[in-house]
């Protein structure tokens, strides 16, 4: 049977926020319609109200002809809605299965196996047993997506879920959305990734403040077309300029000797790693996600225990100290998830921009860092909880123009960034670097790591298993390294 489903008017206002305002649209069997707009544009704010997490404030959902009010996401459900979040929306204490039987509602013993045939579908080495607390962010987005796919929708909601994604994952993910559509379902494809949108989508809307701005077909829209409808003419940052120029003729600044760490059970996570970040220097650490390298880069920033190695900083022994400490002589952390470990959600912007400086900072510098960020609401005083999940990131980033760190260690920084964002955030990076400082940037996106970095790691199975320098290795050579060993 076809399905119709229609946003009817809908808009919602947060205080004094407009985050949606009188929204129309249409979804039938069969379209994939990509939904693009800047960090702060109303993108989750339309998917969580499809699928119950809000109401509206005026408007309604319409299904096959009928108004329906969606209280919670068992009442979207109910017409095959399903959401796959942009943060992974799981319970931290029980395990995968656990997790996805709650979602499905089904006994343990009644989805083992599916579970385990799609996760084998996918290549995805997670044991289901394992606590969600467990896996990195990016591992718990392919729990996210499974537990969405089994569902079986007929309208699949994707927050930005896929930019991650190894190619080849990619590649079956978008397949299993062709094979939703075939079937006479429909998707809702959220993405900040515009080439993405062109290639899998039917249809592109773009969204701006809350407004629908522009509606195409995917085959008659360019990718300049759409990057004017949404930033505007002038926003197109110039692609950065690698720091490679800069000759690197420093120390190490940061040194990892023959490191040994084990994860919560005992058991090796990170072996016999050894790098180095030079001065002025982007190191990138790539890999299919859950090969060691969130262990690695906890253990660089002191949140994890050395077995055996050293670090060295400025040729201090730092094996040992705490993480406070590691911050204090200038080595900064941007988490892989900056709603759990990089923000205080219920303080302001700004008082969580002071939290990271010794001295006193001006209401006119609290601007200075919200517009060099593109911050929206350019507000100070506005808690972080109220915004969309780039700018969260925004705050994040905002402590390396706080007190100027010698080394950043960043894990996945761009995650959640709108383009124009996400170029913003990579020359401020490359310009630290030109000046001196240094960057290990853990990045599952190969384009950006190899955009970015002087010289590309490849973990797997925890240990490196290769160094090169970017112009040594290109994309797909890079994705076989990290197969092959895998
Ligand atoms: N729970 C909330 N309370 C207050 N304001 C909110 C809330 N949720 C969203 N907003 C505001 O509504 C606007 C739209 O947010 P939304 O999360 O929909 O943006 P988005 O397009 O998904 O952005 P991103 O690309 O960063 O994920 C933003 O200005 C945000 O600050
Ligand atoms: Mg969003």
């Amino acid at each position: 049977m076809s399905n119709v489903i229609r946003v009817v008017e809908i808009s919602k206002r947060f205080g004094d926020i407009i985050a949606l305002d009188n929204i129309s649209l249409n979804i039938s069997s069969g379209e994939i319609v990509a939904v693009l707009g800047e960090n702060g544009s109303g993108k989750s704010t339309l998917a969580k109200i499809l699928y119950g997490l809000y109401t509206p404030d005026r408007g309604y959902i319409e299904v096959n002809g009928k108004q329906q009010v969606f209280l919670s996401p068992a009442d979207a459900k109910k017409y095959g809605i399903v959401m796959v979040s942009q943060r992974p929306q799981l319970i931290d204490e029980l395990t995968v299965l656990e997790n996805i039987s709650l979602f499905l509602n089904k006994p343990l013993n009644k989805i083992y196996n599916d579970i385990n045939i799609f996760l084998q579908e996918f290549n995805i080495r997670i044991n289901i047993a394992s606590p969600i607390h467990t896996l990195s962010y990016t591992e718990r987005q392919y729990i996210e997506m499974a537990k969405a796919l089994l569902a079986r929708p007929r309208l699949l909601i994707v927050d930005e879920a896929t930019t991650y994604l190894p190619q080849s994952m990619k590649i079956k993910f978008f397949e299993m959305m062709k094979r939703i559509v075939a079937t006479n379902g429909s998707i809702i494809f959220i993405t900040h990734k515009i080439p993405e949108a062109l290639e899998f989508s039917t249809r592109i809307i773009v969204l701006r403040r809350g407004r629908i701005v522009g509606e195409f077909d995917s085959n008659n829209i360019s990718l300049d077309e759409l990057r004017r409808v949404m930033f505007g003419e002038t926003a197109i940052i110039q692609t950065t300029k690698q720091a490679q120029d800069i000759p690197i003729i420093k120390d190490a600044i940061l040194k990892i000797n023959n490191v040994l760490v084990e994860d919560e059970y005992g058991k090796k996570a990170v072996e016999n790693v050894s790098l180095d970040v030079k001065q002025g220097e982007i190191v990138g650490v790539v890999g299919i996600a859950g090969n060691g390298q969130r262990e690695l880069c906890e253990t660089i920033i002191g949140l994890r225990k050395v077995k055996k190695g050293q670090i060295l900083f400025e040729g201090r022994d730092i094996t040992h100290i705490p993480p406070n400490k590691r911050i204090a002589i200038g080595l900064y952390y941007i988490p892989e998830d900056p709603f759990r470990d990089g923000v205080f959600l219920n303080l302001t912007v700004a008082e969580n921009i002071k939290i990271f400086s010794q001295r006193k900072i001006e209401r006119k510098a609290f601007q200075d860092i919200i517009s060099k960020l593109n911050i929206i609401p350019a507000n100070p005083g506005v808690k972080v909880h109220k915004l969309s999940g780039g700018n969260v990131q925004k705050v994040v980033l905002s402590r390396i123009f706080i007190n100027i760190p010698k080394v950043i260690v960043a894990y996945n920084p761009t995650r959640m960034l709108d383009e124009y964002s996400s170029r913003l955030v990579a020359s401020t990076l490359t310009k630290f670097a030109s000046l001196g400082g240094s960057v290990l940037l853990f990045s599952e996106d190969l384009d950006e790591a190899l955009a970015m970095g002087n010289r590309i790691a490849v973990m797997s199975r925890g240990k490196v298993i290769g160094i090169y320098n970017y112009t040594a290795i290109n994309r797909s050579e890079l994705e076989k390294v990290m197969v092959a060993y895998a």
